[in-house]
């Protein structure tokens, strides 16, 4: 027997239940560790820390680093491959990219204690999401580059969990390995899971009849209307989990089942910043903004205040001490301006849903006919709704809702029951025909 089959892997680390001071001091050492790690070993930290005229010696309290400069996307882009690493490439054990919709990928990497802290962090993530040891997880994470499927799959296996490394795609052989296998618990992206579930339906499986009782989903925005959708739906919880693969990949925050109010962060690990992204001022937990991340432990990409674009607030721990984070609203890059109205496709998502009649799938294309901007939401029937007189209705219902909740004029174009495309893996819910 293994030294982990001993372990009652239901104890919460002891910085779980840490004071706030103790929390505090920890952040501090780790993040006086972090900056000097990232100056020393980073020729990009050491000269943007040096231009902007700070010295990680110059850390006496956790608010000081405000004075150090943000890291963009576009900086991780400029030193493509491998030159934010901070350790010699003989110590880096895995590499990993995200994809990005243009140019070249961000690539990240980790030595073996990264990862060992990754697992850990997932593990503590699985367990707070009311997982335990000898639970069977199913991952329709895609595995591969993407941190999803692999970042999943460690974390599951720390927490004494038997795992099945499906990864995302084959959607009729997931239904077929969900049927046969009986998981507890899935892991895989809210849009990839409703997807998943219509197939179950398309195969005649009642997703009630299964052992599944969690789903952690995450990679991409999804709204509380959704999570009622999908417990509804499948007869599970419907847990949130956070991460980038700047920072890590999932497991930087997660919701607990105790309070289901949102991803605790998991401070002693990666410190949270909420700023002003027009100003670049941080903002007082509870207002708006834009989240910033500081990595305190990681040793091959160590991230100073990196820029996530992802739009929350933060909010005071409750089931544990650290802070959560609101329910993202979405990246500050997928915000859409129609005739001067920021809009978030997640604002869309809320109004659907609250439409018995349609299926949680949509896509919003926008154009622009001479200077006015137009917007067209593509939504879809569900089976049981299709009649004679449910389509002018939803039409109605759909067009009035937005108008009166977002303020804009739409088109809504109601499809038979499959039409839309489905995710299998992080939703395309945008079309902007003006970027063209
Ligand atoms: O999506 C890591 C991940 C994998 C998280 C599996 C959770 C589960 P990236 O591909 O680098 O990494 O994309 C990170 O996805 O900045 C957010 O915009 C978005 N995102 C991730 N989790 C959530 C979430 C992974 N729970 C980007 N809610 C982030 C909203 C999320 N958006």
């Amino acid at each position: 027997m293994t030294s982990t089959a001993h372990k009652n892997t239901s104890i919460l680390d002891p910085i779980e239940t840490a004071s706030i001071d103790e929390l505090r001091h920890t952040q501090l050492q780790r993040m006086r560790w972090s900056l000097m790690h990232a100056y020393t070993n980073v020729p990009f930290y050491r000269k943007a820390f040096d231009e902007a005229g700070v010295h990680p010696k110059e850390l006496e309290t956790l608010e000081d680093l405000a004075r150090f400069p943000f890291t963009l996307k576009n900086d991780l882009r400029d030193n493509y491959p491998f030159n934010m690493f901070a350790v010699p490439m003989r110590d880096i054990v895995r590499i990993h990219a995200s994809s990005g919709t243009t140019g070249k990928p961000t690539v990240v990497g980790y030595t073996q204690q990264d990862i060992d802290t990754w697992a850990d962090v997932v593990a503590r993530s699985l367990r707070a999401a009311g997982a335990h040891a000898g639970d069977l997880v199913h991952v329709a994470y895609g595995y591969g580059l993407f941190t999803g499927g692999l970042g999943a799959h460690y974390g599951a296996e720390r927490l004494g969990c038997t795992v099945i490394p499906m990864s995302g795609g084959q959607t009729e052989k997931q239904v077929q390995l969900i049927r046969d296998f009986n998981p507890d618990v899935i892991m895989v992206t809210p849009s990839y899971m409703l997807n998943i579930a219509d197939e179950m339906e398309r195969q005649g499986l009642d997703p009630h009849e299964l052992k599944l009782r969690l789903g952690i989903f995450g990679a991409e925005p999804w709204t509380g209307t959704m999570r009622t959708e999908l417990e509804q739906r499948l007869g599970i919880d419907a847990m949130d989990i956070y991460g980038l693969s700047e920072v890590m990949g999932p497991g930087v925050g997660m919701e607990c089942i105790d309070s289901k109010d949102g991803p605790t962060i998991w401070e002693d690990h990666f410190y949270p910043e909420i700023i002003d992204p027009n100003t670049g001022e941080v903002m007082p937990d509870g207002e708006y903004g834009e989240l910033v991340f500081t990595s305190l432990s990681k040793e091959a990409l160590p991230i100073i205040r990196y820029r996530t674009r992802d739009l929350t607030r933060l909010l005071p721990g409750t089931a544990r001490p650290m802070r959560r984070i609101d329910k993202i609203t979405g990246r500050s890059d997928d915000m859409l301006i129609i005739r001067g109205v920021n809009v978030f496709p997640t604002q869309i998502e809320e109004q659907i849903l609250r439409i018995p009649e349609l299926a949680p799938h949509y896509e919003i294309i926008v154009s622009r006919n001479g200077n006015l901007d137009q917007m067209e939401i593509k939504v879809e029937l569900k089976p049981n709704a299709v009649g004679i007189d449910a389509e002018p209705r939803v039409i109605k219902e759909l067009t009035h809702h937005i108008k009166s909740y977002i303020g804009i004029s739409t088109r809504i174009n109601v499809g038979a029951p499959g039409s839309l495309p489905r995710s299998e893996g992080k939703a395309k819910h945008v079309n902007d025909l003006r970027k063209q």
